[in-house]
């Protein structure tokens, strides 16, 4: 304590103590507190780490090439009065797209909580927060009354286990399926294309309802988790 003392009484000294504050608030440093509190305040709220201890969905996250997303939507005939929901969005990126080309409603829901979040986040950054609005919750509970298009990108097993409560849609709703069809329904159209962004073959599958065929249930296929 004693070895601070000298320090302490220089300090104080009117000189010194000018000093050691003109040091410290030289313009480059200033600059560089401004910089960093800017940045504090611009940055995008932190991931809560609480978050990471949330249960695993059955489908794990792969996005949609997003040059397969205009696909999607044109297949549907997406027009400005759809309600379009993603089941299982990820994301976001299907719902905004669809809010951006047709200023359209879109509703997303997922069961993790960090996509949630992440298409929280991205629905604000990109504007289209009064047209899209996202859930957390298990899409085989999600009450899809007011779709009347639906885009999936899920499993075979997940989309039979969905199937039955398509039959909650408006007769004219469209439902279009990523990759996967859903099994024992006829689709109305497949197109088949190649992503420039990914360099593989996708295939989506176009649903009009009400349904036609009847829908069947899969086993597990090994693509979703154990849960
Ligand atoms: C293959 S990703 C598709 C994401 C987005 N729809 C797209 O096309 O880019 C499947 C998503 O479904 C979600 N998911 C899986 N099981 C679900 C369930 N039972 N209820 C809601 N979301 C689920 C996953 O968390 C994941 O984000």
């Amino acid at each position: 304590m004693n070895d601070y003392l000298p320090v302490a009484v220089s300090l104080i000294r009117e000189n010194e103590f000018r000093g050691f504050w003109a040091a410290r608030w030289s313009p480059s440093l200033f600059g560089a507190l401004l910089a960093w509190s800017a940045a504090c305040l611009s940055a995008e709220p932190r991931w809560p780490a609480a978050y990471s201890r949330q249960p695993i969905p059955s489908v794990l996250f792969v996005p949609t090439p997003r040059d397969v997303i205009p696909d999607m939507l044109e297949l549907a005939r997406v027009r400005k009065d759809d309600i379009l929901y993603d089941l299982g969005c990820g994301d976001g990126r299907v719902l905004i797209e669809a809010a951006k080309r047709y200023r359209c409603r879109a509703v997303g829901v997922d069961i993790d909580p960090r996509r949630v979040w992440e298409s929280r986040q991205n629905v604000r950054r990109t504007g289209v927060s009064h047209l899209v609005h996202i859930e957390r919750g298990d899409l085989l509970e999600f009450d899809l009354r007011s779709a009347t298009v639906i885009t999936l990108y899920l499993t075979p097993r997940l989309n039979s286990r969905l199937a039955p409560r398509l039959k909650q849609l408006k007769p004219g709703s469209r439902i279009v399926s990523h990759q996967f069809p859903i099994p024992g329904v006829v689709p109305r159209k497949t197109l088949r294309l190649v992503s420039k962004e990914d360099g593989h073959r996708h295939v989506l599958f176009l649903y009009v309802t009400p349904l036609q065929g009847r829908t069947v249930s899969v086993p597990s296929t090994g693509m979703e988790t154990s849960q």
